[in-house]
């Protein structure tokens, strides 16, 4: 991600260099170009105010190593920041995978102290996705096995391909789940299922992903990104604060018992009411005109 803001001016020739010197800076950039796209494991488009985030370790299956993970943290910090950006997909490269989970050659190789340093990085990492105060799209195509599964239950939503195969098979390789997925699934797929599939190590095919509730729908695997960026389009056409504050109020009651659950969900909701957003969300139903949001 560094080497991306590396400037690409040196491309041009230099008019008063020698013609060879000129070409060799030329193809020197254009390797090094090459290079930043190989390094790049982390991707980050955005378009219509939505920033797609892409895990690219094709030859991997896109499994998580270190440096993927430390690569996500960075996108991720830096779409938080930008104002322009109202939602993100996050999604793998390739028709084969979402993730493959932790990368098992690094596993391989943990002591006691490297493994808990391990797990704690990802949750790290997929804590801040369950708190992102933007709305996070899980969009699954293929493969979302032990850590890439966890990470698509970190996301606020999923939706999935048909080709997708979800599962924790961890316990096949002798471990845990280390990236939240005892915590996580249960919530979505409830404590019976989450259990069974958690000692089972089995897959469960997309179908069965959405009829459990893993995930939201399934999309031909060809229409997964336009898919995807619907889904979210429907999200961020509603007042940003509004669906921040949603995300906030409905992860909170997560944590607490039911009436500070409740305290907080009014506590937000007046909150709202001092926004210009929601002025504009009320006039604008009661003119019967859309909504023009500003964030605030
Ligand atoms: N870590 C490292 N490499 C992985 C990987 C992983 N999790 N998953 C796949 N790969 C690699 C394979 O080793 C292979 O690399 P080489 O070509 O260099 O041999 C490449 O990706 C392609 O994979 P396959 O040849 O195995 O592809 P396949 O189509 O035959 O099988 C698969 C696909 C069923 C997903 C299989 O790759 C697989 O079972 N992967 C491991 C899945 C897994 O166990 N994930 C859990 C990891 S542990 C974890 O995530 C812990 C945690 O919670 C923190």
């Amino acid at each position: 991600m560094e080497l991306g803001h590396i400037p690409l001016e040196g491309r041009v020739p230099p008019s008063r260099a020698p013609l060879f010197l000129q070409i060799h800076r030329y193809l020197f950039s254009l390797q090094r170009e090459t290079i930043m796209a190989e390094v790049a494991l982390v991707t980050v488009g955005i378009e219509d105010r939505i920033a797609t985030v892409t895990i690219d370790r094709q030859k991997k299956l896109n499994a998580l190593n270190p440096e993927v993970l430390e690569e996500l943290g960075v996108a991720l910090r830096s779409v938080e920041t930008d104002e322009e950006v109202r939602g993100v997909i996050l999604t793998g490269a390739g028709e084969k995978a979402f993730v493959a989970g932790a990368d098992i050659g690094v596993l391989s190789e943990m002591d006691a102290a490297a493994a808990v340093e391990i797990s704690r990085q990802g949750q790290g990492i997929f804590d801040l996705i369950e708190r992102f105060p933007k709305p996070v799209l899980a969009a699954v195509g293929g493969y979302a096995l032990g850590g890439g599964c966890e990470l698509a239950l970190a996301c606020h939503m999923r939706l999935a391909s048909e080709n997708a195969r979800f599962g924790l098979p961890e316990v096949g390789l002798g471990l845990i789940p280390g990236y939240g997925g005892t915590v996580r699934l249960a919530r979505l797929v409830g404590l019976g299922r989450a259990v069974q599939m958690t000692l089972t190590g089995e897959m469960v095919d997309a179908l069965k992903a959405e009829r459990i509730g893993l995930v939201g729908g399934v999309v031909p695997r060809d229409e997964l990104q336009v898919r995807a960026r619907d889904l979210m389009g429907k999200v961020i056409k509603n007042g940003p604060v509004a669906v921040r504050m949603a995300l906030e109020s409905v992860y909170h009651a997560l944590e607490v018992e039911s009436g500070r659950a409740l305290d907080h969900e009014a506590a937000l909701f007046g909150l709202l009411a001092a926004t210009d957003d929601m002025r504009e969300g009320l006039n604008a139903f009661l003119e019967k005109r859309p909504p023009r949001f500003q964030g605030r």
